[in-house]
């Protein structure tokens, strides 16, 4: 590897570093990235992990919907304030109702994350298929 490529991975791993450090989970950018068809990252894919554990029963295993709506279309609609603010309180609707999930400390401390593989669904990065964890 050239002596410029090297720099330039360690200014971008330092930077990434401090944007981690610098804010809290809740308020960081969400973001997620899909390669080769299916493959996300470590984020989003542990997001798609909690939701297939947490949420996937009423909503889809990849989010499409069931007894609760379709999340990766819902996203198009509400904003990630929503979003953070229905999963912990839950909501009660003309479609049925959602528990709060306030009390359950996986879900919210990694809410972000579930977020994430969400969007990537909403946005069309990955369709209604298993992802895989990019290496
Ligand atoms: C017991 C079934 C059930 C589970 C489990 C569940 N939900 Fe829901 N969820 C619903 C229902 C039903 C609604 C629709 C409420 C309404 O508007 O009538 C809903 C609505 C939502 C909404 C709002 C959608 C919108 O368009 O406003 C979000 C966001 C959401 N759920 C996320 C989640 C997440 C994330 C999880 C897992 C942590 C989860 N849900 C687990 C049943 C469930």
């Amino acid at each position: 590897m050239k002596l410029n490529n090297k720099l330039i991975m360690l200014l971008s791993a330092a930077s990434l570093a401090l944007g981690l450090a610098s804010l809290p989970s809740y308020a960081e950018d969400v973001t997620y990235t899909v390669t080769n068809g299916n493959e996300m990252d470590a984020n989003s894919y542990n997001g798609f992990k909690l939701f297939r554990n947490w949420c996937a029963r009423c909503h889809g295993t990849y989010g499409q919907g069931m007894v609760g709506p379709n999340l990766a279309d819902s996203l198009k609609l509400i904003s990630k304030e929503e979003f953070y603010n229905t999963v912990q309180n839950g909501k009660v609707g003309t479609i049925g109702s959602m528990p709060a999930w306030k009390e359950n400390t996986e879900v919210m401390e990694n809410s972000d994350k579930i977020y994430a593989y969400l969007k990537a669904r909403s946005d069309g990065a990955i369709g209604v298929e298993k992802p895989k964890k990019a290496k």
